[in-house]
């Protein structure tokens, strides 16, 4: 390895396993499982998870059958965006820890062959970043403010803001400083998300220097590789122009093709970040969090020399109705294979509608919007969680890469009733309330049902209030009864596991209706029921079921894997 960092690497700097002969690097078949650190285990008792609890909850992992671990932002923040808004990004925030707890989470994470990937965030800081404090008090066209997005507003003097650009969260996307001196009359910063989260100016070399260094510095600790948070944004066009969002791009859940998604100048980024993860060994990855309108636009995130994996977002946003699932992932197994890459796929993350709601939700709900109290189409909690069991149960035999959600392997619903004072999102905030946001689906996670906070802290504090059903959906009830979600889970990880699915291939079957989802993967043949009326099963072993069966026949939303007899 040329290892260029002056860094010396800690003891967790040894690869867990050495690289593997290209084509079978561990990413490409990997389950890899989100936490999200505030709200997976606290050990400290704050309400807050933090690092020692997700090292005390290891086994949990183990047991459930997963790959890899990709971890949620942990660094010092003002947790204004709960993290996103990054003030160091070589650092542990107090509130989950110090790095010697990241040192002892990712060797434990090793010791127990899981993997670990961690959140890269490159569009933005926070606002208390030295970088942006710095940049505050520079004078315009300093170097201090080169490094982010600033700009003279428009109008006799300054006054208006230099474009009409939104923020993701709403409202404008330009906020105005007070004048570093006399002559200077006040310009703006550009944050595409929350105010406090100016953006970096990625045409400056000195931002991609500080990003190679902070890659280095997680490499040398010993992770296998990023989750590259708005790995579409960084690249604005010149200029600056004008630009309203589509509505309609964006309530199908990809953005638009707006002057600051997915620039060409992005993908050099990529190129270069490549060759800083090929100087190591143990196969590291960088993954796309990149929301674009298609598949083959997603794919071109991960030609031979950019990232490895890119989330699948049009596959997360595909409703529950078998010609639309049937045809994204045809569709993902031509693309991302075209390009040299795995397939991914994903239905639940920290930012949508918890799956086992939003595949019952029968009115239109936005990305990022979230659903609350008073949204139209709330879902019916059974049929909900029948759904979202029959579409992990076909997720989970692809091929390819798949990521789950903490939480999901507990079915948890969506959280709609949150009352309005504990909600943190900076989307509620921003829109008036207008969107719910995601505080829904960022709900501590029940481990005990009789505990206190159902075991997820102590002292029984939670950041967010956890509901009164969660007992019967807590990780230790579920423990109990074999039907559950968590065996359910558990059973499709073995089985993935032992059949090989993730390095399998997939061979559509004909035969079980327009509503059926049939395929096979290997000698595993999967079908789902996603219409009205029970679907014939064909004869054969039962290797898994999403919900009962009746007789041979598959009732309505219902997933099964068998083999032939
Ligand atoms: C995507 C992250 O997943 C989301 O949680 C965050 O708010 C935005 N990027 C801004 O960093």
């Amino acid at each position: 390895m040329d290892r260029t960092s002056t860094t010396s690497p800690s003891p967790a700097a040894e690869p867990l396993i050495g690289a593997s002969r290209p084509g079978a690097e561990w990413w490409r078949t990997a389950v890899i499982y989100q936490i999200y650190p505030r709200s997976f285990a606290d050990a400290s008792g704050d309400g807050i998870g933090d690092l020692p609890g997700i090292t005390s909850r290891l086994d949990d992992l183990v047991s459930l059958g997963v790959d890899a671990v990709w971890l949620s932002p942990f660094y010092p923040s003002p947790q204004n965006d709960a993290g996103y808004d990054v003030a160091d990004y070589c650092d542990v925030d107090p509130l989950f820890g110090t790095l010697a707890d990241f040192d002892a989470l990712l060797a434990g994470a090793h010791d127990r062959g899981i993997r670990m990937i961690v959140d890269l965030v490159p569009n933005h800081s926070s606002d208390q970043h030295a970088w942006f404090q710095a940049a505050l008090a520079a004078a315009p066209g300093s170097p201090e403010r080169g490094r982010y997005m600033f700009q003279d507003g428009r109008g006799a003097s300054g006054e208006l803001p230099p474009n009409n650009w939104e923020s993701v969260f709403g409202g404008p996307a330009w906020t105005r400083v007070p004048p570093a001196s006399r002559e200077d009359n006040g310009q703006w910063y550009l944050h595409l998300f929350d105010s406090t989260q100016p953006d970096f100016d990625w045409s400056n070399p000195e931002v991609h220097e500080e990003f190679r260094r902070i890659l280095r510095f997680w490499l040398d600790r010993g992770v296998d590789g990023f989750r590259v948070d708005v790995a579409h944004g960084l690249v604005k066009t010149d200029g600056l122009p004008d630009h309203l969002p589509d509505r309609d791009a964006v309530s199908l859940g990809g953005h638009d093709e707006a002057p600051y998604w997915g620039q060409e100048g992005v993908h050099d980024i990529y190129r270069d970040w490549h060759r800083v993860l090929a100087e190591y060994d143990g196969d590291r990855a960088l993954c796309a969090e990149a929301w674009l309108p298609t598949v083959d636009r997603t794919a071109e995130w991960v030609r031979p020399d950019e990232m490895h994996q890119a989330f699948n977002f049009p596959y997360l946003m595909t409703q529950w109705r078998a010609s639309a699932v049937r045809d994204v992932i045809s569709e993902s197994l031509r693309a991302f294979p075209a390009v040299g890459a795995p397939a991914t796929w994903v239905l639940s993350n920290h930012d949508v509608v918890r799956h086992a709601s939003r595949l019952a939700l029968t009115a239109e709900s936005p990305q990022g919007h979230g659903i609350g109290p008073g949204s139209p189409g709330r879902p019916i909690a059974a049929v909900g969680l029948r759904r979202a069991r029959a579409a992990t149960a076909v997720m989970l035999a692809l091929p390819g890469s798949a990521y789950l959600y903490q939480g999901e392997e507990l079915g948890l619903p969506e959280v709609v009733e949150l009352p309005d004072e504990v909600r943190r999102d900076p989307t509620w905030f921003r829109t008036d309330g207008a969107r719910y946001g995601r505080d829904g689906c960022r709900v501590p996670i029940p481990w005990t049902a009789d505990a206190p906070a159902y075991g997820f802290s102590p002292t029984g504090a939670a950041w967010l209030p956890q509901p009164a059903e969660w007992a019967a959906l807590s990780r230790s009830a579920q423990e109990e009864d074999p039907e559950s979600t968590l065996w359910l889970y558990r059973t499709l990880l073995a089985v993935r596991r032992a059949e090989g699915l993730g390095a399998g291939a997939l061979a559509w079957i004909d035969g079980y209706g327009a509503d059926a989802i049939a395929f096979r993967n290997g000698h595993v043949t999967v079908i789902a029921n996603a219409g009205t009326a029970p679907v014939a099963l064909p004869a054969g072993t039962v290797l898994a079921s999403s919900g009962p069966l009746t007789g041979a026949e598959l009732p309505v939303d219902t997933a099964v894997w068998l083999v032939a007899d």
